[in-house]
């Protein structure tokens, strides 16, 4: 019980690493909380026009999501800590990504972390949800409706690939967090006035 507690709170403070603000922050650049949407992610770094930070912030995001799955997983079995924990450890870093420490309890949107959870939990399914991002990310230019896409997809490839209680209820939880973490961006959609990948205004 204290080492399953203990370990949520690491993949958490893992997880709270913002790094698009890190990234930005050695690389001399602005804080992305400060322009256009104000989301420190790397869609958002993007928009300074510095593609090294943005894919910097990407791997930065998406590894402490992944890495934080696969230490679990190396653990568990030492520590005594069942195996829905590991699930659970992938839902603290995405908690903490979204809700980090370092950002007074404010933070990303998630995507990038929990596609490293997902790419941790199996290679497959975070690779068939990667691809549903990827085409409708092509297809519309827009990052939010390819993370929309893909939050959607992600349960039901969970419940196809994965069919484990603990990784089910860890990916409906992390893409309901993430669809409510859209909203503005889902406004703005409906609106036309979204933003396409690489454009600089909001
Ligand atoms: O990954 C975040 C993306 O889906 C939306 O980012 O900056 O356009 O709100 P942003």
């Amino acid at each position: 019980m204290l080492t399953s507690a203990a370990l949520f709170f690491a993949a958490y403070l893992a997880g709270s690493l913002p790094f698009a603000v890190i990234v930005s922050r050695i690389l001399g650049l602005a804080d992305p909380r400060a322009y256009g949407s104000g989301n420190p992610g790397a869609t958002n770094v993007l928009r300074s026009g510095n593609r090294k930070a943005a894919i910097l912030t990407l791997l930065g995001d998406a590894l402490k999501g992944s890495l934080v799955v696969i230490l679990a997983r190396i653990l568990a079995p030492q520590l005594g800590i069942p195996a829905t924990a590991i699930a659970m450890a992938g839902l603290f870093a995405f908690l903490g990504h979204v809700f980090s420490i370092f950002l007074r309890f404010s933070g990303g949107k998630g995507v990038a972390t929990a596609a490293g959870v997902l790419l941790a939990m199996s290679p497959l399914a975070g690779a068939l949800v990667l691809a549903i991002w990827l085409l409708v990310a092509l297809t519309t230019r827009y990052s939010s409706a390819a993370a929309l896409a893909a939050a959607l997809a992600a349960p039901l490839v969970t419940a196809w690939l994965v069919p484990d209680p603990g990784w089910i209820g860890a990916v409906c939880a992390m893409a309901a967090i993430l669809l409510w973490r859209h909203t503005t961006n889902i406004k703005r959609l409906f609106s036309g006035q979204e933003s396409r990948i690489g454009s600089r205004s909001k």
